[in-house]
């Protein structure tokens, strides 16, 4: 099967994570970037890609890569890629460009020769509007102009459960990433207290369930004239046939009664309510619950104090205090804002992962 020039977007500061993952999945010759990896995969590949990882955004697959130096040369170099194996009719194309250190600065002028160059392809006929869109990016990089198509549609980190949240929400990637980074596995008892919408504990219950986060998406290649609908029907059936009816230690836990509600509903659309046990508590008097024989991991995303009102430092510091009487020999990874935060704490940090969160860089610490 061909081999396809993949790049994978992905959160800054989770490449490393995600690399990992691309590689257990179906990536080869992996090389990191800042906000996304290059990769090869074959088509079979990028199918499991897309409905597995759990800690990218979306894959694009790059179709072209060539110099060009003026607008009209641009239009010639879209205008010879086979597009008609990726357009179907009823499809409306939208581009994207972003341009660098090249003679081609002005982005939308680039989008229309992309779109000019598409629709003066052979055996191609473009939609000007419409519902169903398929996203075409150009990068514009030292006079070399990459031409990529979107796989992935909607975000992957969108995983359609979360129709509730609160404040300052992680993104499902962050989560599992997290997860991934802290090497928790399915056997190990998982605390979330300050769970807000419940995103850590969904997260550990769909890694244990085997459940594929990707097979309820609707991805724009299976409107690719050219896709292989066995292969692709394939692809799912094997996903489907992993899912295991593990019943793993998951306790989500939150102060605010309104957000474990949100968090309970998130989990039901997840089809995970049974796999956690919901409480309202306070993290401050967080004990082991009943029931667990074993240490495990503590995640948790405690509020920032400024999108999170309040004082938080000595939250901090009583959360610290909880977790070194309380959880000896346990885990425990915690997103801090800042280092007043992390001072308050108090407790020494084995390793640290900085992630952009919310449009801000944050540090994860493994204490
Ligand atoms: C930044 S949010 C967590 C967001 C969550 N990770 C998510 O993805 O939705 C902080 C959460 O801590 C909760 N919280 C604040 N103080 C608390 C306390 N003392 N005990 C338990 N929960 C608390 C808030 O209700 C809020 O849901």
């Amino acid at each position: 099967m061909r081999n396809l020039n993949c790049y994978a977007v992905v959160v800054p500061g989770l490449e490393g994570i995600a690399a990992d993952e691309l590689r257990e999945l179906a990536a080869h010759d992996v090389q990191m970037g800042d906000g996304g990896i290059a990769f090869t995969t074959t088509m079979d590949g990028l199918f499991r890609i897309n409905l597995r990882s759990r800690c990218i955004t979306r894959v694009m697959v790059r179709l072209a890569s060539s110099k060009a130096l003026t607008f009209p040369e641009l239009y010639h170099q879209v205008r010879k890629i086979g597009w008609q194996g990726y357009l179907a009719e009823d499809v409306c194309i939208e581009a994207k460009a972003s341009c660098h250190r090249s003679k081609l600065l002005h982005s939308g002028r680039a989008e229309q020769a992309v779109l000019d160059g598409i629709a003066a392809s052979d055996n191609v006929s473009v939609k000007e509007s419409g519902e169903i869109v398929q996203q075409v990016m150009l990068r514009i990089d030292d006079n070399t102009c990459t031409v990529s198509i979107d796989t992935s549609g909607e975000r992957l980190d969108r995983r359609g459960y979360r129709k509730f949240s609160g404040l300052a929400p992680v993104r499902e990637t962050i989560a599992a990433s997290v997860l991934r980074w802290m090497q928790w596995a399915p056997d190990q008892p998982l605390l979330a207290p300050m769970c807000g919408s419940g995103t850590f504990a969904i997260e550990a219950a769909l890694i244990a369930g085997k459940k594929a986060p990707g097979l309820k998406h609707d991805f724009p290649f299976v409107r690719w004239p050219s896709l292989k609908q066995k292969r692709w029907q394939r692809a799912q059936d094997k996903v489907e046939s992993m899912n295991s009816d593990i019943r793993p230690q998951i306790f989500a836990s939150d102060l605010a009664a309104g957000l474990l509600d949100q968090a309970q509903e998130n989990a039901k659309l997840a089809g995970v309510f049974e796999c956690i046990d919901f409480a309202q508590l306070d993290a401050r008097q967080l004990i082991i619950p009943e029931g667990v024989d074993k240490t495990g991991l503590i995640v948790c995303n405690p509020p920032y104090g400024d999108r999170v009102k309040g004082d938080v430092t000595s939250l901090y510091k009583q959360l610290g205090k909880q977790f070194k009487q309380h959880f000896q020999g346990w885990k425990v990874a915690v997103i801090v804002p800042d280092r007043d935060c992390e001072k308050a704490l108090g407790l020494s940090v084995k390793k640290r992962l900085k992630v952009k969160h919310g449009g801000k860089w944050v540090n994860v610490i493994s204490v």
